[in-house]
C-alpha cells in the first residue's frame, strides 16, 4: 500500500519556473530564446557586492548570524527607510529573510491560524496563494481589472468580508499598476476598521515610473512589510530580502527564524549591505527598465499586444490577447514553439480570467527585447 501524501503539499505549480524550465530545455537543444517570461533581472549583482563577498569569503567565519541578520545590515536597512522614505523604521523591527519568499511564510505563520481567510490579489503574485493554502489559510480571491488598474479598492473588499488579512503590492506582478498614497491609506484604515492584517510585498520598490512609493509601514503601525535584494537591486540567486515586523508579532517571528531557517545566509547578508552603497549602478539599471517599458509599449500594438495595463513600476506589461486565445497557456507554448519568446501565461496570476492575459517581463537587456519584437513581427 503506498505510504500517505500531504494534502497540504498538493498545491499548483509556480507556472513561470515551468515556462523557464521549457525555455530553458529549447536552448539547451541549441536553439535562441528570448527570456521574456522571468521577472528576473538580466544582469548579476552590482559590482561593489562582487568586490565585498570576495573579501568576505578569505577573511570571515560566515557562521550563523543572529536569527534578524547582521547588526550592521539591519542599521543599513533602517537607515535605507530614513533615506528613501523619509521615514524612521527601528532597527529592532527589522528581519532579514532568505528572500521575500521567507517572508512570506514568516509572517503567515505569526500573523494566521489555519482556517484564516486571507484576500489576495487577481491578477496576483500566484505564490501567496499557493502558500497559504498550503498552510490551511483560505486565500479569499478578490478579482480586479482594468477598471480598477487591478489593484483592490475598499468597495472590492467589502465584498469578502470578514477577513483575517489583506496582501497587497504596489508595484504589482503582474499588472506593474501601483496604488495612490491616498488609495494604499484607504485600504490602510479599512483594514484598521475591519480588524485586517495588511501584509505588503514592496519588493518591486525602487522600481517605479509614474507614481510615488509609500511603504505601509509608514501609515499602518500593524501591517507587515515584506521586501528584497532580489528586484531593484538584482540579486535574485541570493536569496536575500527583509521583514519590518509590527511590535506585537516580533516575538513570534523571530522564534519561527530560528526555528525554520536559523538565519539568512551570512555571505548574502554581506552582500546586501554592500548593495546599499551601488546606487548609481542600480539607478541605470531603472533606466534601462523604462527605455525597456517604452519601447514595448510602442511596439507591442504591432504585434498584437494592444490592450495593456498601465506599467507604472516593476518590470512587466499585463496584456489581454482575448483576441487571440482563450487558451494563455497554449498561446505562450505555441509563442515559444514558432519564435524563441518565452512569454507567462495569464493563468499563472489568475485562475479565473488569465486565460486571456499573458505577462511580458522587460528585465532583460535592450537588445533582447528588441529582439524578442523582431521576432514576433516576423512570426505575425
Ligand atoms: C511580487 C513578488 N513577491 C515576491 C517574490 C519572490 O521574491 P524573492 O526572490 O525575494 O523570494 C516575487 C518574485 O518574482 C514577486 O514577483
Amino acid at each position: 500500500m503506498a505510504l500517505k501524501a500531504s494534502k497540504r503539499g498538493c498545491i499548483p505549480s509556480f507556472m513561470v519556473m515551468d515556462v523557464l524550465k521549457a525555455a530553458n530545455q529549447k536552448k539547451l537543444d541549441g536553439e535562441a530564446v528570448y527570456h521574456l517570461e522571468i521577472g528576473q533581472p538580466g544582469t548579476g549583482a552590482p559590482r561593489g557586492v562582487v568586490g565585498a563577498v570576495g573579501s568576505a569569503v578569505t577573511s570571515e567565519q560566515l557562521g550563523y548570524t543572529d536569527a534578524f541578520g547582521l547588526p550592521s545590515l539591519r542599521e543599513a536597512i533602517s537607515k535605507h527607510y530614513r533615506d528613501h522614505y523619509k521615514f524612521d523604521v527601528p532597527v529592532e523591527r527589522i528581519a532579514v529573510t532568505a528572500g521575500s519568499s521567507a517572508g512570506f511564510v514568516l509572517s503567515f505563520l505569526a500573523a494566521f491560524d489555519i482556517g484564516d481567510r486571507v484576500a489576495v490579489i487577481s491578477p496576483g503574485y500566484p505564490c501567496y496563494r499557493h502558500i497559504l493554502q498550503a498552510f490551511g489559510i483560505t486565500p479569499v480571491i478578490v478579482q480586479t481589472d482594468a477598471n480598477c488598474r487591478f489593484q483592490p479598492t475598499p468597495g472590492l473588499l467589502e465584498t469578502v468580508l470578514p477577513l483575517d488579512g489583506l496582501i497587497i503590492a504596489s508595484p504589482s506582478n503582474p499588472s506593474g499598476t501601483m496604488l495612490l498614497p491616498e488609495e494604499l491609506g484607504s485600504l490602510s484604515d479599512f483594514c484598521d476598521v475591519e480588524n485586517i492584517r495588511l501584509i505588503s510585498d514592496e519588493i518591486y520598490h525602487g522600481i517605479s515610473y509614474e507614481r510615488q512609493e509609500v511603504t505601509a509601514t509608514s501609515l499602518n503601525s500593524d501591517a507587515i512589510v515584506i521586501n528584497s535584494f532580489s528586484k531593484y537591486f538584482s540579486m535574485t540567486g541570493w536569496r536575500i530580502g527583509w521583514m519590518v515586523i509590527p511590535p506585537e508579532l516580533l516575538h513570534s517571528v523571530e522564534c519561527l527564524q530560528q526555528n525554520l531557517f536559523i538565519c539568512a545566509p551570512a555571505i548574502s547578508q554581506v552582500a546586501a549591505e554592500a548593495a546599499f552603497h551601488c546606487n548609481d549602478e542600480l539607478e541605470k539599471l531603472v533606466a534601462q527598465y523604462r527605455r525597456n517599458r517604452d519601447f514595448l509599449i510602442e511596439n507591442l500594438p504591432d504585434v498584437g499586444f494592444d490592450r495593456c495595463a498601465p506599467a507604472d513600476g516593476a518590470f512587466y506589461i499585463y496584456a489581454d490577447v482575448s483576441a487571440h486565445t482563450n487558451n494563455s497557456e497554449k498561446f505562450c507554448q505555441d509563442i515559444l514553439n514558432a519564435t524563441g519568446v518565452a512569454l507567462t501565461p495569464g493563468c499563472d496570476f489568475d485562475p479565473n480570467f488569465g486565460k486571456t492575459s499573458v505577462r511580458i517581463s522587460y528585465a532583460e537587456a535592450p537588445d533582447v527585447i528588441e529582439q524578442a519584437i523582431a521576432q514576433l513581427q516576423r512570426s505575425n
